[in-house]
């Protein structure tokens, strides 16, 4: 099995409101982007894809180890992710898509995913219990249904697909499908997505809060 992963890091992180992009803000001293390429690499991942904001190659160079390839990602995660699979080497045969906000993934997860997609699973993500109570609102915010919390998940990346599969997702999608994760892509080319364990530590780091977090992680 040849593994290709492809990080996601060409958004600009407007809930974490700083002024660089969110992949190049540091986490005890090293943007996240280097603690996700460093994650997939510790759980078995060789060949590394980093798809970056248009215009900011030499930033993401510069803090990157040198065998890693970069790409112009696009407006919406979809269009990046889809940069990045353009670019994934012919030989490789399962992707794993990684969020360059999961600096501190845990390389168990990664090992799960790769192994699942080793069964010959087509499509594989992790996800975490809902802790919460969890419900449905209207426009109005009163609560309209409450689904059973015993089905409902959190679901992390990195999310592993057979190689074949996960392209011909992306070819059936419209130019300017914008979908939050690429377990959503693969199943509306109808293809069923198993789930292994995902890990508190991989979490995503969107607002200031999640830094801080991350950062008192790091310093334990
Ligand atoms: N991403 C991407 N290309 C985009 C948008 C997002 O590669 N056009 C990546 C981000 O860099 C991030 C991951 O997708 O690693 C998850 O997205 P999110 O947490 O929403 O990051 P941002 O879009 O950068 O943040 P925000 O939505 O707050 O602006
Ligand atoms: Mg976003």
């Amino acid at each position: 099995m040849h593994a290709v992963g492809i990080v996601a890091a060409a958004g600009s992180g407007l809930r974490l409101g700083s002024d660089l992009p969110k992949a190049l803000v540091p986490l005890a001293g090293r943007p996240l982007v280097a603690w996700s390429v460093d994650a997939l690499r510790a759980g078995g991942v060789a060949e590394i894809v980093v798809t970056v904001p248009p215009g900011r190659r030499d930033a993401f160079a510069a803090v990157l180890p040198p065998d890693v390839r970069l790409v112009d990602g696009g407006a919406s995660r979809t269009a990046s992710v889809r940069a990045g699979l353009a670019a994934a080497s012919a030989d490789a045969d399962v992707v794993l898509v990684h969020d360059a906000a999961r600096p501190l993934t845990p390389p168990d997860v990664v090992a799960r995913v790769l192994a699942a997609l080793a069964d010959g699973q087509p499509a594989v993500v992790p996800t975490l219990p809902v802790v919460d109570t969890t419900v449905v609102v209207d426009d109005a915010g009163v609560i309209t249904d409450a689904p059973a919390r015993a089905h409902l998940r959190r679901v992390q990346t990195p999310q592993g697909f057979d190689r074949a599969i996960l392209a011909a997702a992306y070819a059936a999608l419209g130019p300017d499908a914008d979908l939050t994760d690429d377990a959503a892509v693969v199943r509306a080319a109808g293809i069923p997505v198993t789930t292994v364990p995902g890990d508190e530590r991989a979490a995503k780091v969107t607002v200031a809060h999640d830094l801080e977090t991350a950062e008192a992680r790091v310093r334990r």
